[in-house]
């Protein structure tokens, strides 16, 4: 697996990582033992960047991580969020919330340090300043390496980073949704921070293996998204349906192909699964190359005013 370096830090992760939440929820029934099986195989494959939030599972997901990296902590770089609160509910950004919730992320995981920490949604009743100087503080006595945001404006991220250096942002980032390209991607290029890209596959659906509303169980998230709701399904697949075509012409598979895409425009790509199968599907999409004749025709085939719906 090839690797990065995160912002301007010295902290070395691999060019995709891996998204947990669907280990503990959203996406479909999970089983414990594959999660921690395929965390396993993450490390084996230096993908090394795993990605967790307090919240996920309310807690359930860091716990797993916890359990999974008994004596392989070094080998990981460990990144989770604070903010949001149990079942996605409320935000809370005041320091001594701060304060209160790397004790327990810390206490969940099993270990001494978080190595990137984020701020998950941004707390619109407290000044991002105050937040952020709570998290420096951590940095400070060693709870935390490095800094991130989640979702933050281009002003609050030049706020937040005028407190301390914020090292990596993340943010929906996928060809599906492209809304980052217009303000904050420039931002963080300028200040030298790390575009870390969630939902790269677009919780699944560009891998085009979803093909009805009926594939997502009764309590699937994706039931609740105006994209995947009404006539939009159909539409979306569609477009979903062209990626497919131009993957098999590469000889990859959709969600290579989509995963590619994001790591071309700069990207640190953090793909969600709770299986080896797919893990082991995602990471190969290093190797994928795309032309800049590639790209046009993915532009082309997947216009960004194309999709239909909002992604909340
Ligand atoms: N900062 C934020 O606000 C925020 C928001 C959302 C997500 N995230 C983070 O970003 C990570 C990734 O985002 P995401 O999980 O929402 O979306 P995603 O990576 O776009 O898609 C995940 C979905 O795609 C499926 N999938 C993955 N690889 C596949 C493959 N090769 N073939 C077929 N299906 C495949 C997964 O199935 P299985 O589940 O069955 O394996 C899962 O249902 C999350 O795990 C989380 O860590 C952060």
């Amino acid at each position: 697996m090839k690797t990065r370096t995160l912002g301007q830090s010295d902290l070395q992760t691999s060019a995709i990582g891996l998204g947990l939440m669907g280990m503990s929820e959203l996406y479909g029934k999970a089983d414990d033992r594959e999660s921690i099986r395929t965390i396993h195989r993450a490390l084996e494959l230096d993908v090394t960047l795993l990605d967790t939030a307090d919240c996920y599972g309310n807690g359930h997901n860091e716990e797993l991580l916890g359990r999974a990296l008994q004596g392989r902590r070094e080998q990981a770089v460990v990144a989770s969020k604070f903010a949001v609160g149990p079942n996605f509910q409320g935000v809370n950004g005041r320091p001594e919330y701060v304060r209160a919730a790397i004790d327990r992320s810390l206490s969940r995981l099993n270990m001494d340090h978080i190595d990137l920490y984020y701020y998950h949604r941004i707390d619109p009743e407290v000044p991002i300043e105050e937040t952020v100087g709570a998290m420096a503080e951590l940095v400070r006595v060693g709870k935390v390496r490095y800094i991130g945001l989640s979702e933050a404006s281009a002003d609050q991220i030049r706020r937040a980073h005028a407190v301390h250096p914020i090292t990596a942002l993340q943010t929906e980032y996928s060809l599906w949704s492209r809304e980052v390209e217009a303000d904050i991607l420039p931002t963080v290029s300028e200040l030298g921070i790390t575009f870390v890209a969630y939902s790269p596959l677009s919780r699944g659906f560009l891998s085009g293996a979803v093909r009805t509303f009926e594939d997502f169980d009764a309590s699937d998230y994706r039931r609740m998204l105006p994209r995947f709701q009404g006539d939009n399904f159909g539409r979306n697949l569609e477009l979903a349906d062209r990626v497919k075509e131009i993957a098999a012409e590469k000889h990859c598979t959709p969600s290579q192909l989509a995963i590619a895409w994001t790591l071309e425009q700069g990207a640190l790509p953090i793909p969600g699964t709770k299986r080896v199968s797919y893990l082991e599907e995602n990471a190969g999409a290093v190797h994928i190359e795309l032309t800049p004749q590639d790209l046009r025709r993915i532009e082309e085939a997947m216009p960004r005013e194309a999709v239909q719906g909002e992604r909340y």
